[in-house]
C-alpha cells in the first residue's frame, strides 16, 4: 500500500508530540514536512520542539521543519505553558542521563529557511490531489498559504483539523476550543475555503483518554528512548490534570487527528456547515454548526465533514501499538 504523504502544520505541545511519534510510527503515513505555529509555545519554542522530537524519533529521510506564523492574523498570540510546561513539552530540561548530562539536549536539527505558509503551498502545488494537510495548531499558517495562493491550495487531497467543540464544551472558554479560539479569523477562513476539510473536534478527541496507569503499565516498560520521552514529556501533565480534573488522563487531541488519516473508519463523519465567531466577547472562537432538522435547500450547504463518532477502545489500543513498537 502506498503510504498517504502528509504534512503536520503543529504546536508542539505534548500532544502534539504524541502525534507526531504516532505518525512516524505509521507505515500508512509519509510525513513529508513539519510546520510550526504559534500556539501552544512560540513559534520559535515550536519550531524548537518539533526538532527535538525528531531527534528522539529520528526518522530517515528526516522532513524539513519550518516556522511559520508568529501570531495569529488578528488577534494577540495567548499560549498555554500552564497546560504544557514553560518549555511545550512538560519541562524536560530537569531529565538527565546518567553522567548527569541533559537527557534532551539542544536539537541537531535547524530550522529551514522557507517559511511554513509558502512550504505547504509548494508541496500541495508539487503534487496535485496527493497531500494530507494535517493541522494540529491554531490555522494561521493555512488560512495565510490560502489567501497566498488559493489555486495551489485547491490540490490538497484533504485537509484534517485538530479543532471546534460541536456539542461539547468548549476547552479554553466554556464553549470555544484551543485551536479555533487562538485564531478564529484563520478558522473561518479556512472554513470558508471550499476546501475539503474533515474536522476532528473535542466531541471526539475528548473521548480518546491516555491514562498515566497505561503509561506506566504499559509504555514505560518498553524502554525505548521514545517511550521514555512519552513517559517524561507527560509526567507534569498528568498531575496537572489530575489537579485539575482529579483524575490523572491525557485527551488525545492532535494524536487523533493522525488516526483518522492512518484509518478512516475509525470515526464516523457527518456533513455540516459550520462558522466560527470571529467577534471579541464570551463567543469568540465558537464553532457554530448547522444541525437543525430541516430540508436541505432551506439550510447552508455543508463547508466539513465533522467527525462525530470515534471508535475510542480502538484507537487507544492502535496508538499503543504504534508506539511501544521496536523503533530502528
Ligand atoms: O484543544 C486542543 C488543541 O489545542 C491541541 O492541538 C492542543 O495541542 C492545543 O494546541
Ligand atoms: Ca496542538
Amino acid at each position: 500500500m502506498t503510504p498517504k504523504r502528509v504534512i503536520i502544520d503543529t504546536d508542539p505541545g505534548i500532544d502534539d508530540a504524541l502525534a507526531l511519534i504516532l505518525a512516524f510510527a505509521s507505515p500508512e503515513l509519509s510525513v513529508e514536512a513539519i510546520t510550526t505555529v504559534a500556539g501552544n509555545v512560540t513559534v520559535e519554542q515550536a519550531a524548537r520542539n518539533a526538532c527535538a522530537i525528531l531527534d528522539v524519533i529520528d526518522p530517515h529521510p528526516r522532513p524539513p521543519v519550518a516556522l511559520g506564523a508568529r501570531q495569529p492574523l488578528k488577534r494577540a498570540l495567548r499560549t498555554a505553558e500552564h497546560y504544557h510546561g514553560q518549555d511545550g513539552l512538560g519541562n524536560l530540561s530537569r531529565f538527565k542521563t546518567g553522567e548527569g548530562k541533559p537527557r534532551y539536549p539542544d536539537p541537531r536539527q535547524s530550522p529551514v529557511r522557507q517559511d511554513a505558509s509558502t512550504l505547504i503551498a509548494d508541496l500541495i502545488d508539487s503534487a496535485p490531489n496527493e497531500i494530507v494537510l494535517i493541522c494540529i495548531g491554531p490555522l494561521t499558517n493555512v488560512a495565510m498559504a490560502i489567501l497566498a495562493a488559493p489555486e495551489r491550495m485547491a490540490k490538497v487531497r484533504e485537509i484534517v483539523i485538530m479543532g471546534g467543540a460541536i456539542e461539547v464544551p468548549g476547552n479554553v472558554t466554556p464553549m470555544a476550543e484551543f485551536n479555533i479560539y487562538i485564531d478564529p479569523h484563520a478558522a473561518e477562513i479556512a472554513f470558508s475555503s471550499g476546501l475539503p476539510i474533515t474536522l476532528v473536534p473535542l466531541d471526539v478527541t475528548e473521548q480518546v483518554i491516555l491514562t498515566q496507569e497505561q503509561v506506566e503499565a504499559v509504555v514505560r516498560p518498553i524502554g525505548s528512548r521514545v517511550t521514555q520521552f512519552i513517559c517524561d514529556s507527560s509526567e507534569r501533565l498528568f498531575g496537572y490534570i489530575r489537579e485539575r480534573r482529579g483524575c490523572a488522563a491525557i485527551p488525545l487531541h492532535d494524536p487523533l487527528a493522525v488516526g483518522v488519516v492512518i484509518d478512516q473508519s475509525l470515526v464516523r463523519r457527518e456533513p455540516l456547515h459550520v462558522e466560527v465567531e470571529t467577534a471579541d466577547g464570551p463567543a469568540q472562537g465558537v464553532t457554530i454548526a448547522d444541525r437543525c432538522q430541516i430540508r436541505a435547500e432551506w439550510k447552508q450547504p455543508p463547508n466539513l465533514q465533522v467527525c462525530t463518532e470515534v471508535d475510542a477502545g480502538r484507537f487507544v489500543r492502535l496508538f499503543l501499538e504504534r508506539v511501544c513498537r521496536q523503533w530502528s
